[in-house]
């Protein structure tokens, strides 16, 4: 088949595509999230094109895409008020949802099923297309099935050149994984897929929204799948995939010890890796991951990988999605090269970090006090005193004895002082802090949490598996500080208001524990302690 090559730019190619779906060809073409390969979807025999081009087996049904939010009750059976506020809030944008069908929508395009998945995409050239087309338009992602979705127009060329009568080239999608599939035909609203828009998005409108099992898991064998898209292999390249579940540090070192295998990594690994690399982003960074992981797939395939290890992402926010694509990318595999977790405590000041740390210490982890090492003579050994006295002045240290108060004035005079002050320190605390790591990995202790201040200053969370983050409303945090350090309200507020905000801790967290009563604490720990049982492999072995 001559496919045509049409810019989304261009008025009269846009019409032109839009005639081509009105005669019941099918187009490929931009969205928000990844490019889509588009028929009518009130038409079943143009909608059979889009199973064979794809080689999309036919229970798999697909997403109806609409531009205004007029086209959605006549393709439904009816729309209860939940689905209405998710429209309101999440409408234009990545996000599906599934309700019972109307019988304007053929079985072709449902799979067979009883419900329908409508989504109304934001990306302008998306819009125009549906409208040109005068109908709601049926699209799947437009990968070969089984390939990772295209989110370029040149991998999309790649795909469907020659088995598409159309495709439009709108640049690269900015989301990069697919829309989030939440359904409302049950009895109560169920993520059947993460994108876009996240779970606590979601649950901001809704309340609790409950996670199928397959987001996270495996399907079983026999089990039915509430989205039949999956129990299909999904989104592998031609390399074999695993995913090594490792602190940077670990990570690389274990990429490194495998010659001849790509490492599909954080932008944190590269300084540390060998061999041949491709990042998908930063390791705080889900949105970045979530835009590169389907190209990045897609060129290592061009790059002829024949082994991948990738980073596993956090899977917190649109984390949850990145996850959920590179799991089934690797069909699951995942390692855990040491079998241990290293796990960094973190938050603002008096969230109580402590007191997480002593219910975690009970739990059986062993509790590294990074704040007292920070202040220990094995950091501020001779060689050390040295080079603060070279930096600071001799007198900082008579006799060679530290002379502590002297040290702190000169060395938080000034913001320059204090990174001169850290240049010295902060080599020499991660070092300690290794060494501690490793003396209680060796006394069999394997998780080790760190409740460290400086986390991510120091660096110390290149060797962190997870950061766990707690946090508290800012009155109880006032509160702590003032009980604990014999601190008047004024010198609180302004010892908090030269640190960090919360949304800093947060931003970098794989998991959020909010300090409430203790039993409520533990309650809130649980799910972290249940996915770094040893031996467990992570969440998925
Ligand atoms: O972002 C997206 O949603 C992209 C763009 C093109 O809009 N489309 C997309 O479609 O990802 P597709 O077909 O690749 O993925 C749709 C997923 C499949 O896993 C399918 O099984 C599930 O949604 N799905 C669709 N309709 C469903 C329904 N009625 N019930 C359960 N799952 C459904
Ligand atoms: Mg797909």
């Amino acid at each position: 088949m001559d496919t045509l090559l049409l810019s989304g730019d261009h008025k009269n190619d846009m019409e032109r595509a839009g005639e081509l779906l009105r005669c019941g060809d099918i187009v490929g073409f931009p969205t928000e999230t990844v490019y889509g390969l588009a028929a009518n979807a009130l038409d079943p025999e143009a909608v059979k094109k889009i199973f064979a081009a794809k080689g999309r087996p036919v229970d798999n049904p697909l997403i109806v895409h609409i531009a205004e939010l007029s086209q959605w009750a006549p393709l439904v059976r009816e729309i209860p008020e939940a689905a209405r506020r998710l429209a309101e809030r999440f409408w234009p944008g990545p996000l599906t949802i599934i309700l019972e069908k109307s019988d304007l929508i053929p079985m072709e395009t449902s799979g067979g099923l009883s419900t329908v998945g409508v989504r109304f995409p934001a990306h302008p050239v998306a819009q125009a297309l549906i409208c040109a087309a005068g109908v709601p338009l049926a699209a799947p992602s437009a990968n070969r099935s089984g390939r990772p979705s295209p989110t370029t127009f040149s991998h999309l060329r790649e795909d469907m050149e020659g088995r598409a009568a159309a495709l439009i080239d709108g640049g690269d999608c900015s989301v990069g994984v697919e829309s989030t599939v939440i359904t409302l035909a049950g009895d109560r609203p169920k993520l059947l897929r993460p994108g876009g828009i996240t779970l606590s998005q979601l649950e901001s409108v809704l309340g609790e929204v409950e996670v199928d099992p397959a987001v996270l898991n495996r399907l079983q064998e026999g089990t039915q799948a509430a989205s039949p898209g999956m129990k299909y292999k999904h989104y592998s390249p031609r390399a074999e995939v695993t995913l090594v579940d490792a602190s940077p540090e670990e990570y690389s070192n274990y990429v490194n010890q495998n010659p001849g295998c790509h490492a599909l990594c954080l932008e944190e690994d590269i300084p540390y890796l060998i061999g041949p690399y491709l990042s998908f982003g930063g390791r705080y960074n889900g949105a970045e991951q979530a835009r590169l992981l389907f190209s990045r797939l897609s060129q290592l395939d061009e790059l002829g990988a024949g082994r991948v290890y990738a980073h596993m992402p956090s899977k917190r926010g649109i984390g949850l999605a990145v996850y959920n694509r590179l799991i089934r990318a690797a069909g699951f595999s995942v390692i855990n090269p040491k079998n241990h977790f290293v796990v960094g405590l973190t938050g603002p000041s008096g969230a109580g970090k402590s007191t997480v740390g002593k219910l975690l210490q009970k739990a059986g982890w062993a509790v590294i006090d990074c704040d007292a090492l920070t202040r220990s003579p094995e950091v501020y050994d001779s060689q050390c005193v040295l080079a603060l006295q070279s930096a600071f002045g001799e007198d900082i240290a008579p006799k060679g004895e530290l002379d502590r108060r002297k040290l702190a004035k000169r060395a938080f005079a000034t913001p320059e002082e204090k990174r001169r002050l850290e240049e010295i320190t902060f080599p020499r605390i991660l070092a300690a802090v290794r060494r501690e790591i490793e003396r209680n990995f060796s006394q069999g202790k394997q998780v080790v949490a760190l409740d460290a201040p400086t986390l991510f200053e120091a660096g110390l969370d290149a060797s962190c598996t997870r950061i766990l983050t707690v946090t508290a409303p800012e009155a109880e945090r006032l509160a702590r500080i003032q009980r604990r350090d014999g601190m008047t309200e004024e010198e609180a507020k302004l010892r908090l208001s030269a640190q960090r905000e919360e949304s800093f801790y947060t931003d970098r967290a794989d998991y959020v524990v909010e300090n409430r009563a203790e039993g409520e604490l533990l309650e809130a720990l649980a799910p972290v302690l249940q996915e770094l049982q040893i031996g467990n492999g992570g969440a998925c072995s």
